[in-house]
């Protein structure tokens, strides 16, 4: 089977078991403050597990795209160098939400391994959960006897609570598992010894491929188990080992999953897959690592110095310089895989195909950049070491001339010939240099890399930032648990509401509190546009917690407040600061409108890359290869702008199934996960359909007036653009006519500015040369005066000179043409420009190199007499002070030092 058949296989197998089949969720994770990246198939559930959202589907299956190189699951270090672990991986699974559990899954995972897909059953191996006394958990018994139907006791193993109960992150969802292995090793080998010691010790050969996870608690904050109110199955295959099991293959990498990409890398490098460890894991580190680059790129998230986008940044940081380093590959190439790639998601993952050119550009500009820097970043560490090495031959008393290859200076400097770990920590954090790499460079210099240095560094770098971001999350607390949670914020702008629960947050030491409401106006911060702020009162209207915020988590709407209300089980109003909310809208609206536009002026390939809607502006970044002309972004204005004097009327759909949408002509975006059903806004049914959970205005009039405040470059292939709407629109304008006003005042009346302005700069570039060449006739005259009253004293040519010069400039020119006339010059200017007094002192090089006299410290010591200090070169230096009156004192002492 191919890669391909083997997914359709699976997915197919669990339609036929009555499972609808889902998209696989953005591996860019949005409302989930403990996760950056999608991990498991299961985070996309994860609100039906804790019973936070209803269940449409009582079963469900997918393949879903998860990276595994942050937080609680992380393999980066492994990738490429074992042929098993990935970047990013698809992750195979099915579901039940309370509805089937153990003896289903057991027995359809065993009828999909070994009867569809046909893997002999004695090269299996089950795991099941051992019970855990501390936890208080017994043994899965349960799951013991349902896989005794199936497989002999002997190829059944306990597990601990490491490999055999699951958990998502610190808290959240979790239960005992039973994790299926596969013995791969050569029928030989297999016959001489059992695999079941080999299960869960990381041999490359007996592998975990399937694991069931009997979802049953929820692990709070404090670390204990709350049991879910009903039981729920959470499976998990990873695709690229079922397929290299199913087509024989001693690695992942042998499959048709990688094979595309890896032979493309070999033919690029010269290199035959194969020849070499080395080379080989290069080559793998490549072909794992472009895929998780391009997804998450693909799904919305953009290389960058912090956060997800640093992850990703690290990621392709290791391909380019495993490609440098082993495959020589100088320039950028990762790029190239991009359609290699696409190309074979075709069918499964459409968001690679589709914005292509995209993805490739963004990769393109980040190997660029990244090149450059590791270019600079081995200079750096050439000087270091040429440096230290200097020093500790002279601290050694080592002859300079002498080598380091030389094998004595090495055997005499060699425990000493530690590059610091201060000096790794910075080559890795300003240079993104992975420290093996500077070991690797040090190694090959026959220098060490003092690590434990190192280490420490990295550790404080990390408190730091924890300390930065510190989140301490509280658990809920309860407090109406058994209402149900209702947003009506597109309609009302004030509620009668309850708390369902409540907990308390320390944000940097700051203690907040966030609430959940069981009906609510506030809108939650997403698509970009701000959560509303506003207050919940009491019901005299007189008492009040202001809201400062609202926010999304997975699916539940969260208040942020200062303090809790006093009565926490009593009624509230929850009221949004109306004005505000009104404004962002305008805003919202109004992105809306410059999103058709773009495409419209611009062109279709035109996507939305991010946007942020708030009650003073908006930003709206898109994909977009070059700088906006002047003319089109008149243009853009201009169609929006009519699309807001048309006043065009809201036409707002809730409840769309997803599909009937798509099929409707609107427009989606990448990386952003749609549920089932979906709300369309829609302003002119043939000019803007959007798929928006937003607030809006009723008709596009209320925008007022729409002005493009900026455009500019985000990142490879990202344009933004910023504007402003309604009354911030009219006041910029306001201000604009003021200034223009004043000037129009300035230039008396003037009713052609550009004229007078530009008669303005005529005359004053005129002027301007004019006066250049007075300077340089005065400059001229002065130099033939003082020339001839050069003094000279024990045969050198003494010039000792107030000149009265409008610039420094003129000084230099003065001092350096006079030098160019006059040998044995010992010259000393005092100056005084725009009250500032100053000293110029040159000398004939003979003087600096014969006598060893020295300009720098000479003007330093008359410098003494006007209250001031400076320096420059030996032959030529310069003084400023706050002393005039000393000018004199100046010419006179000059004259002494030359006698
Ligand atoms: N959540 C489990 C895992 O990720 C099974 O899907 O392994």
């Amino acid at each position: 089977m191919t890669a391909k058949e083997i997914r359709s296989a699976y997915l197919q197998f669990f339609e036929n078991k009555k499972h609808h089949i889902v998209a696989s969720a953005p591996i860019v994770v949005k409302d989930d403050p403990t996760l950056m990246f999608t991990n498991a198939g299961m985070n996309q559930f994860k609100d039906l597990f804790l019973g936070e959202a209803p269940i449409k589907y009582k079963r469900v299956a997918d393949t879903q795209r998860c990276l595994r190189v942050s937080g609680k699951h992380n393999d980066l270090e492994e990738v490429g160098i074992d042929t098993y672990h990935h970047t990013m991986f698809e992750m195979l699974g099915n579901w039940s939400f309370g509805d089937y559990f153990k003896k289903e899954a057991i027995a359809w995972s065993w009828e999909l391994l070994t009867e569809v897909y046909k893997i002999p059953k004695d090269k299996l191996y089950v795991s099941v959960f051992e019970g855990d006394e501390k936890e208080g958990l017994p043994q899965d018994t349960e799951a013991y006897e349902l896989w005794k139907q199936y497989v002999p006791e002997d190829r059944i193993i306990f597990g601990n609570k490491k490999d055999n109960f699951w958990e998502m992150g610190d808290t959240g969802p979790c239960g005992p598992c039973s994790e299926i292995h596969v013995d791969c090793r050569p029928e030989y080998e297999r016959a001489a010894s059992s695999g079941k010691s080999l299960v869960n010790a990381d041999h490359p050969q007996v592998i975990e491929i399937w694991n069931n996870v009997f979802m049953q608690f929820n692990r709070l904050k404090d670390g204990s188990l709350q049991p879910l109110s009903s039981n729920h199955v959470d499976t998990g295959m990873g695709f690229e080992r079922l397929v290299r099991v199913l087509q024989n293959k001693a690695s992942n990498y042998d499959t048709d999953v990688f094979q595309p990409l890896i032979q493309f890398i070999a033919q690029k490098a010269g290199i035959v897959y194969g020849a070499a460890e080395k080379t080989d894991i290069a080559m793998r580190v490549m072909a794992d690592h472009i895929r998780a680059i391009s997804f998450v790129i693909a799904d919305g998230q953009l290389p960058a110095n912090n956060k997800a986008g640093y992850v990703i940044r690290r990621i392709l940081r290791r391909a380019v310089r495993y490609a440098y380093t082993f495959l020589d590959l100088k320039e950028p190439f990762l790029n190239q895989l991009v359609p290699v790639l696409a190309q074979q998601f075709k069918g499964v993952f459409d968001e690679l195909s589709e914005q292509q050119d995209f993805v490739q550009k963004v990769v393109l500009e980040e190997e660029v950049s990244f090149l450059r820097t590791l270019a600079t970043g081995i200079q750096r560490f050439e000087n270091y070491t040429k440096k230290q090495g200097e020093l500790l031959m002279s601290e050694n008393a080592i002859d300079k001339e002498k080598s380091f290859e030389d094998p004595w200076v090495y055997s005499i400097l060699k425990d000493q010939m530690v590059i610091s770990g201060a000096f790794a920590f910075e080559l890795n954090d300003t240079y993104g240099f992975p420290i093996d790499l500077t070991e690797l460079m040090a190694r090959e210099k026959n220098w060490l890399v003092d690590m434990e240095e190192y280490n420490i560094a990295l550790l404080k770098q990390k408190e730091r930032s924890r300390a930065a971001t510190a989140v301490d999350t509280g658990d809920w607390v309860l407090v109406n648990p058994n209402l149900d949670v209702d947003f009506v914020g597109y309609d009302d702008f004030e509620v009668e509401t309850q708390i369902i629960k409540y907990r308390k947050v320390s944000l940097k030491g700051k203690e907040q509190y966030q609430l959940v409401l069981s009906k609510t106006p506030f809108y939650a911060e997403s698509g970009g546009q701000v959560g509303d702020a506003g207050r919940l009162e009491d019901h005299s209207r007189l008492f009040f917690v202001e809201v400062t915020d609202t926010k999304k988590e997975n699916g539940l709407t969260v208040h942020y407040t200062d303090t809790l209300p006093e009565d926490l089980e009593g009624t509230f109003w929850a009221v949004i600061a109306k004005d505000q909310r009104l404004l962002s809208q305008d805003n919202h609206s109004a992105t809306h409108l410059l999103h058709a536009a773009l495409k419209k002026v611009l062109g279709v390939h035109v996507n939305q890359k991010g946007s942020l809607v708030n009650p003073d502006y908006l930003r709206f970044d898109f994909s977009h290869f070059a700088k906006i002309t002047e003319e089109e972004l008149a243009k853009i204005e201009h169609l929006v702008n009519q699309k807001v004097r048309e006043n065009i009327p809201l036409k707002e759909q809730r409840d769309v199934p997803y599909e009937q949408a798509l099929s409707s002509g609107v427009t989606a975006l990448f990386g952003e996960k749609y549920g089932d059903f979906v709300r369309i806004i829609t302003f002119d049914d043939h000019y803007s359909k959007e798929l928006c959970g937003g607030t809006h205005v009723q008709a596009t009039g209320q925008i007022g007036y729409f002005k493009i405040t900026a455009e500019s470059a985000v990142a490879a292939g990202v344009r933004r653009i910023e504007a402003i709407t309604a009354d911030k629109a009219e006041a910029f304008i306001l201000d604009q006519n003021k200034e223009i006003n004043e000037l129009r005042a300035l230039l008396k009346g003037n009713k052609d500015l550009k004229v007078a302005v530009s008669t303005l700069l005529e005359e004053n570039a005129k002027l301007k040369k004019e006066a250049d060449k007075a300077v340089v006739e005065q400059a001229a005259n002065l130099k033939h005066e003082i020339v001839h009253h050069v003094k000279t004293i024990n045969g050198i040519n003494l010039i000792a000179a107030h000149v009265d010069l409008p610039h420094v400039d003129a000084v230099k020119n003065l001092a350096f043409a006079i030098k160019e006339t006059v040998d044995n010059l010992f010259l000393v200017f005092t100056t005084n420009i725009d009250d500032k007094p100053g000293i110029t002192v040159m000398l004939s090089d003979n003087l600096v190199t014969e006598k060893g006299f020295n300009a720098s410290i000479i003007v330093r010591e008359l410098a003494k007499d006007i209250q001031g200090g400076g320096g420059g070169q030996p032959f030529y230096a310069t003084a400023g002070g706050k002393n005039k009156d000393g000018l004199p004192l100046v010419l006179l002492k000059a004259a002494e030092m030359v006698k």
